[in-house]
């Protein structure tokens, strides 16, 4: 890919993956046909769809369309194997939904990722609090539930899978559970409008308390997943790098308030537009400072993308990673663009500049790869990608949607 025009035209915004893949994990929940709408095709979505099947649920995608039909036979396997865990960690959300239906998973243990260690230790300690209990060998956590009772969550801290592990197992949960401290993302929300039309009854999802009255059965439903506010921040991310003014189809502004708040301190001007987003990016961005938090805050999956803004950006900025430890790999690829930063544990210190240098650099992650990509149009030359294959996990069509904008960029 090499810098070149500035962007113009219109994107569409695909569904997205961090809700679609637990709304596939509900699907356990009841017997019969689900359709999910506006499904990405993406990798992620292809290894859930294995994970269900190898428990002997049926899953299929219209041909080229974003409509997927989940057919949840009256019984199913309640294990989630190594191979489809440690391609997707995010395969652990299974574990709530099994113990509420089947009354017992066998579960692998997600290693540590891209990113370093990531727990499960939270999620554990919620489905023991409404009545599971685990054991863990050989690489397996096997959980059994007789029954599991409503009770009272407080969340050490508002982990997104702990509070969709327990979200789902309180749905048949005898009585009521109350999840405190529990994540706000819009992502949640969406799963626990999906449970309500299943017939749960949570109220609160979307704010920080979730109020579960346990039910003794849930049916299969259609349901429409939300756009991905990480796809759209993407976009916005390459605008606001190769210049330009674009229009997000499909995107929700209210679910990205923080990011536009930050985007628009670094001259950016976006609005809500006709069901989407617009976006103008001014001739050169200004640094501003970013820290990641849970929902409200800066997604930790948007950081990425910040720094590869502020690698070109007027000023300096300051970033901080408050979530993942090991999520600043990729800034050594940048270096390796010219990027100037320097980092301190958690801290990386952008100064921007005018313009990078093209190289060949590495994808570490998804987000990463992604901001690899969008850095490139800042740089003079040619920039590679490599291991492009962790950008396909969460992104349908990437090259060929930026491409559609002028960009000038192609898959190898
Ligand atoms: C989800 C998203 C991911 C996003 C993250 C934070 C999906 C598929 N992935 O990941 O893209 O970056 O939310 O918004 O939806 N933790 C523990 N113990 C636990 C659980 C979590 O210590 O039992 C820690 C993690 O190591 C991390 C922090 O809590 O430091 C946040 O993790 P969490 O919110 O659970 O993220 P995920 O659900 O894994």
């Amino acid at each position: 890919m090499r810098a070149g025009a500035p962007l113009q035209g219109t994107v569409p915004i695909c569904g997205a993956k961090n809700s679609v893949l637990k709304l596939m994990a509900a699907t356990v929940l009841a017997e019969g046909r689900f359709v999910l709408r506006n499904v990405p095709a993406i990798a992620d979505v292809e290894t859930m769809s294995d994970l269900l099947r190898s428990m002997g649920m049926h899953v299929e995608r219209a041909h080229r369309g974003h409509d997927v039909t989940i057919d949840r036979p009256a019984e199913i396997v309640p294990e989630a194997p190594y191979e489809l865990v440690e391609r997707m960690r995010a395969s652990i959300v299974v574990l709530g939904p099994l113990l509420a239906r089947v009354g017992r998973a066998r579960v692998a243990l997600p290693g540590g990722d891209d990113f370093g260690p990531r727990p499960i230790d939270m999620h554990l300690k919620a489905l023991e609090q409404l009545g599971a209990t685990f054991e863990q060998s050989h690489g397996f956590v096997e959980g059994r539930a007789d029954g599991l009772a409503g009770t009272n969550l407080l969340l050490e801290y508002p982990s997104v899978g702990a509070t969709e592990n327990a979200l789902m197992a309180a749905v048949l949960a005898k009585g009521t559970t109350v999840i405190d401290n529990a994540a706000r993302e819009p992502e949640i929300a969406d799963l626990a409008s999906f449970l309500n039309r299943m017939g749960a009854q949570v109220l609160g999802a979307g704010s920080s308390t979730i109020t579960i009255e346990g039910v003794d059965t849930l049916h299969a439903v259609e349901h429409t997943v939300i756009p991905d506010r990480i796809e759209a921040a993407t976009f916005l991310a390459a605008v606001g790098v190769a210049g330009g003014e674009i229009t997000l189809e499909g995107a929700r502004a209210d679910h990205m308030d923080m990011l536009i708040e930050k985007l628009s301190d670094m001259g950016m001007r976006i609005s809500p537009a006709n069901e989407g987003i617009w976006a103008m990016a001014p001739d050169r961005l200004r640094a501003t400072d970013v820290a990641t938090l849970p929902y409200p805050g800066v997604a930790t999956d948007y950081l990425p993308l910040f720094v590869a803004m502020l690698a070109v950006s007027d000023g300096v900025g300051i970033v901080t990673e408050n979530l993942f430890s090991g999520r600043f790999r990729y800034l050594d690829e940048l270096t390796r663009m010219g990027a100037d930063i320097r980092t301190d544990a958690h801290h990386a210190v952008v100064r921007g500049r005018p313009q990078l240098s093209g190289a060949p650099v590495r994808a570490p992650d998804i987000r990463a790869g992604a901001a690899l990509v969008v850095a490139g149009l800042g740089a003079d030359g040619e920039t590679i990608v490599r291991g492009a294959e962790h950008v396909d996990r969460g992104y349908e069509d990437f090259v060929a949607k930026l491409h559609a904008l002028g960009a000038d960029v192609e898959r190898g």
